[in-house]
């Protein structure tokens, strides 16, 4: 069997999940645990773009680097070449329940549902917020990528 595949969907791809992309491949490295990772934007704005600068600063700070990532947007293929994608918040969800082909295997879900005490809440979209916003969805994406390489560790 191939490895679990993950990809995580926020609007613009350049803030939230792209932190949670790196917040799990870290966990998963940390764990000794093969996951494919990977994140995208229902949105095209950013296209092509690195994340966010206060979104490579947050996770520098937890000794991450993130500067190399490029925005992307989701595409219907991506419901078929990965076995989980999540929704960073409930717009994220409904947008990529209206995109995805009429037929594909993968769960669709929302990210914090993933955590104790957190069901049906959004990661916050911290663009128009503050450090401590960016530094309150670190800590949500953290969390949810905790439960991820708890439920992937074989
Ligand atoms: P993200 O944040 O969805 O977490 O990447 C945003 C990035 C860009 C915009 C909104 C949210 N925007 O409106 O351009």
């Amino acid at each position: 069997m191939s490895q679990p595949s993950i990809l995580f969907v926020c609007l613009g791809n350049i803030c939230r999940s792209p932190m949670a992309e790196a917040a799990l491949r870290a966990q998963a490295v940390a764990a000794g645990v093969a996951l494919t990772i990977d994140s995208a934007g229902t949105g095209n704005w950013h296209v092509g773009r690195p994340p966010d600068p206060r979104a490579q600063q947050t996770v520098r700070r937890h000794g991450l680097d993130i500067s190399g990532y490029k925005a992307r947007q989701v595409v219907e293929a991506d419901f078929f070449r990965f076995g989980h994608i999540f929704a960073l918040d409930q717009q994220n969800l409904k947008d990529l329940r209206r995109i995805a082909p009429s037929r594909h295997a993968a769960e669709v879900a929302l990210l914090m549902d993933l955590v104790p005490g957190r069901k049906g809440t959004a990661v916050v979209d911290p663009y128009y917020g503050d450090e401590e916003d960016f530094e309150q969805a670190w800590a949500d994406v953290s969390a949810a990528a905790n439960v991820l390489v708890g439920r992937f560790t074989p």
